[in-house]
């Protein structure tokens, strides 16, 4: 066959083969996938629910709530939709993937995300503590104990060495985790958890965890529950104030590549941490197709888990896909189909950074609706949207996490650099961003 010929057939069945996807999410995370998933030529219609002000630049908004599970499957049969990414991972630890397996008619269609049981590895600690130490994962040392060991635990407090880390064991929106410099703070700690219901049911079980001193990385996975791609690695900055100093947040800022995660390290992740729990969850018969995303510390070289995540990092994504070169719908295609081997993962060696602007106030209380100008003196970065909506064409600000501005640049300097001046050229009262991302990545 000429290859004039072949091409021609290639473009037909791609022609053929685009789909309509449906995108559940609304933050900056969404935005991100949202904008790479428009790019492809596999993909005919893109809908985001509930999206923000800035998807419906790549797609259409629709108005359907996340967990309502019903509506979300009605959507997918009266859309004709052929595929479903979920972004956070609440729908998925309710059991969205379950619900579309039991219809008959959903079953066909395939959703990116684990089931309930793939989600325990984010939604119980304890679970996850227990799936690392069967499949010799290396990960801090642990102890759960609940309400009915509470004596127990505080007695396993005595002799703990400290610092040590306190963990809620279920969904706790990242502030579930303490860490305690000494005896009489792990103490009020846990009483706080077990006895006074601090985080709820998040906290009715709790996992005492040795401290790791080291450095973190985030490492995301995507797996057809028999292969996988290690997608570029990545940094967040989780909290408020410069230096990573002050309350905890969602994530202020991102950048990749981490320039300690080379080779050789990588390589020792992916042998004894990504293999292991692809494998792990195949012998514990958990159907797992979607991404993992590892929280790592590096320890004097050595890599431990300190969380799983069952989706991908806010605001990792949107640095981790602007690196990647090849088309993000393929590789869906190849979770969707259980081929993912036989995928391309293109990554480009270029590095990327992103600044997360917030509300004022954020972590804490803070007033929205204020009108967001400027976006268009952005230069050469991406504007991702999250907490924003559109009022009389003005567009406001509605969330802690309003954008994230990422730049791609031939060096890490350079995109820090880049970001970080194109996240000021946006403006609307009480706007603040952290000028110090990725700066401990760049002695
Ligand atoms: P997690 O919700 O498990 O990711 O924990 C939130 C943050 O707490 C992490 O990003 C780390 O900065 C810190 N952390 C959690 N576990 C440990 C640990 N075992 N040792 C040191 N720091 C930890
Ligand atoms: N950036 C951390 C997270 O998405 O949980």
């Amino acid at each position: 066959m000429s290859r004039c010929l072949s091409k021609y057939i290639d473009v037909v069945i791609s022609y053929i083969c685009r789909m309509n996807i449906l995108l559940l999410g609304s933050g900056g995370r969404e935005s991100a996938f949202a904008w790479k998933i428009s790019q492809s030529p596999l993909c005919k219609h893109l809908f985001i629910a509930p999206g923000n002000a800035g998807t419906s630049a790549y797609g259409e908004n629709v108005g359907l709530s996340l967990n309502d599970f019903k509506s979300v499957g009605r959507f997918v049969l009266e859309n004709n939709i052929h595929l479903v990414l979920v972004g956070p991972e609440e729908p998925l630890v309710n059991g969205i993937s379950n619900y579309f397996d039991k219809d008959e008619k959903l079953r066909e269609i395939p959703v990116i995300g684990p089931g309930e049981e793939g989600a325990r590895l984010e939604g119980s600690k304890t679970f996850a503590k227990a799936f690392m130490r069967r499949h010799y994962i290396p990960t801090a040392a642990s102890q759960s104990f609940s309400k009915v060991s509470l004596s127990e635990g505080l007695a396993y407090l005595q002799s703990h060495p400290l610092p040590l880390v306190l963990k809620a064991d279920g969904l706790a929106s990242g502030k579930g985790v303490l860490i305690c410099q000494t005896l009489e703070e792990a103490e009020a700690g846990m009483i706080g958890m077990l006895q006074e219901d601090r985080f709820g049911q998040a906290g009715s079980t709790v996992v005492v965890e040795q401290f790791l001193e080291g450095t973190e990385l985030s490492v995301f996975v995507l797996t057809d529950g028999n292969s996988h791609k290690i997608l570029p690695s990545a940094k967040d900055y989780k909290r408020i104030g410069e230096g990573d100093t002050g309350l905890n947040t969602g994530g202020m800022g991102s950048v990749s590549p981490v320039p300690f995660a080379d080779e050789d390290f990588m390589k020792k992740v992916e042998d004894t941490i990504v293999t292991p729990t692809i494998g792990g969850l195949r012998i514990d018969q958990i159907r797992y197709k979607g991404f993992i995303f590892i929280g790592l510390m590096n320890v004097n070289g050595e890599p431990f888990v300190i969380e799983y995540n069952v989706r991908m990092g806010d605001p990792e994504t949107q640095s981790v896909l602007a690196r990647i070169e090849s088309d993000f719908v393929e590789l869906l295609m190849g979770v969707a189909e259980g081929n993912l081997k036989e995928r391309e993962l293109r990554i480009s060696s270029k590095a990327a950074a992103t600044v997360v602007l917030t509300s004022g106030g954020y972590p804490g209380k803070y007033i929205p609706g204020k009108v967001i100008s400027g976006i268009e003196n952005v230069r050469d970065s991406l504007v991702f949207h999250a907490g924003t909506r559109v009022e009389d064409g003005q567009v406001l600000t509605s969330g802690g996490r309003v954008l994230a501005v990422t730049s791609l640049q031939d060096t890490l300097f350079d995109a820090v650099q880049q970001a970080i001046a194109d996240a000021g050229r946006i403006y609307y009262d009480g706007r603040y961003f952290r000028t110090d991302i990725g700066a401990d990545m760049l002695d």
